[in-house]
């Protein structure tokens, strides 16, 4: 039976959408379905640029607007990996068109114009997701499944930090190609939406809602030449976020970011105490889930380590890989994205996170900033 396409159109050809790219590139052979992931245009300004692109990753096509791209009746879904101030406005059209939606995270600014969006998602009835991948590393998957089965017990706390340390260069320049992350303009925030937006993502899918927040942030350093007006100006982004909070369920959390931890790259972990069993997991080494059961045998109880790598359906995804024992990198996540939106497009049940997932995130977001400003516990808004 002839395979029904799926036509992607993609704005921006940066790490996402190399990632991406790579996902779709995939997805047919590791999980096959009764889709066709087509690779129909690539869109970003620099016509040279992207036709380089293109030419690489085997695009059928290129835009350089945006708007073009939407307006296309040969494309079925806009993914969205450009800077975070351009989700919304992208998001709106192409819901208006009604064109299915893939959009980086963090959704939005804030959650006023996250809010926009899935309202414009909902209204139009398009299928719509957001690229929170940490969900599907297989590891992280497994936790999942272990809190489902209730082998934690009551939770009493949940810890995760995302540390790196490419900015602390004072001489940094702000903006534009490649440092729009430290631009508030382009990022809406710095390490809070940049980062611990995967920590907050996974931590209410794993734990639930959080209630409260505490927060404190930083910046370090206070003054940058912007890229895009050549001149010296206020930094507005947070260098640093740490943050306490209450969830639904009764626990605490412990959320901490930044990207002047020095020797840190990309140190996500999270940690999660039950009563029954605690769970940790380490970004830089993705495929292993350490858990301690206090219902093991007294005498050989401990920390163990999982390296989730079966091929029964006990390990997340990995049926779909190589033989037990061999890993999958960070990459497959994005390929898992693309398997369960299209699993979703089929079964009628669309997968999570959805744009109304992540919006729980957003509103955390915006609560640890005003708590950070205010200097005082901030209820998160419902
Ligand atoms: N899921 C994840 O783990 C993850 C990781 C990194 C980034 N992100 C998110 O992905 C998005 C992109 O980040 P990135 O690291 O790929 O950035 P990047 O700087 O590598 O790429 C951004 C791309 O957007 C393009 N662009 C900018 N303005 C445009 C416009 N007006 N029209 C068309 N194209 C335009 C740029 O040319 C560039 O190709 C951000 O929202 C970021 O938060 C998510």
């Amino acid at each position: 039976m002839a395979k029904k396409p799926l036509r992607v159109g993609m704005i921006g050809y940066g790490f996402m959408g190399r990632a991406h790219t790579n996902a779709y590139k995939q997805v047919g052979q590791f999980f096959p379905s009764q889709h066709e992931v087509v690779l129909k245009a690539a869109c970003a300004r620099n016509e040279g640029e992207i036709k380089k692109f293109a030419a690489q990753w085997g695009y059928e096509s290129v835009e350089t607007d945006w708007k073009k791209l939407i307006a296309r009746p040969d494309i079925d879904v806009i993914d969205i990996c450009t800077p975070n101030n351009l989700h919304k406005e992208i998001a709106l059209a192409a819901a208006a068109a009604g064109k299915m939606i893939l959009c980086e995270k963090p959704l939005a600014m804030n959650t006023a114009e996250g809010k926009e969006m899935v309202a414009a998602v909902e209204k139009a009835k398009v299928a719509n997701m957001v690229w929170y991948n940490y969900r599907r590393i297989p590891a992280v998957t497994l936790a999942k499944k272990l809190i489902e089965e209730g082998r934690l017990g009551r939770v009493f706390h949940y810890r995760a930090k995302f540390l790196q340390d490419w900015t602390i260069k004072a001489d940094l320049p702000q903006g534009g190609q490649g440092l729009w992350r430290l631009d508030v303009a382009a990022a809406g925030s710095g390490v809070s939406g940049d980062l611990l937006a995967h920590c907050i993502d996974t931590s209410i899918w794993l734990n639930g809602r959080l209630d409260s927040v505490c927060a404190m942030t930083e910046t370090f350093v206070k003054e940058r030449m912007h890229n895009l007006t050549g001149k010296v100006e206020k930094v507005g982004i947070d260098d640093a976020c740490t943050f306490m909070g209450r969830y639904a369920n009764g626990s605490l959390a412990n959320f901490e970011s930044t990207r002047y931890a020095r020797g840190h790259k990309a140190a996500y972990t999270f940690e999660i105490n039950g009563e029954n069993m605690s769970i940790y997991w380490d970004l830089h080494d993705l495929h292993r889930l350490q858990i301690f059961d206090y219902k093991d045998e007294g005498k050989i109880r401990g920390w163990k380590s999982i390296h989730v790598t079966d091929n029964s359906p006990d390990h997340p995804y990995m049926a779909n890989w190589w033989v037990p024992g061999l890993a999958i990198g960070y990459d497959a996540s994005f390929t898992h994205q693309v398997a369960d939106f299209i699993a979703g497009l089929e079964s009628g049940t669309p997968q999570g996170p959805t744009f109304r997932d992540a919006l729980e995130t957003q509103a955390v977001l915006d609560a640890v900033l005003d708590s950070a400003k205010q200097q005082k516990w901030v209820d998160v808004a419902k």
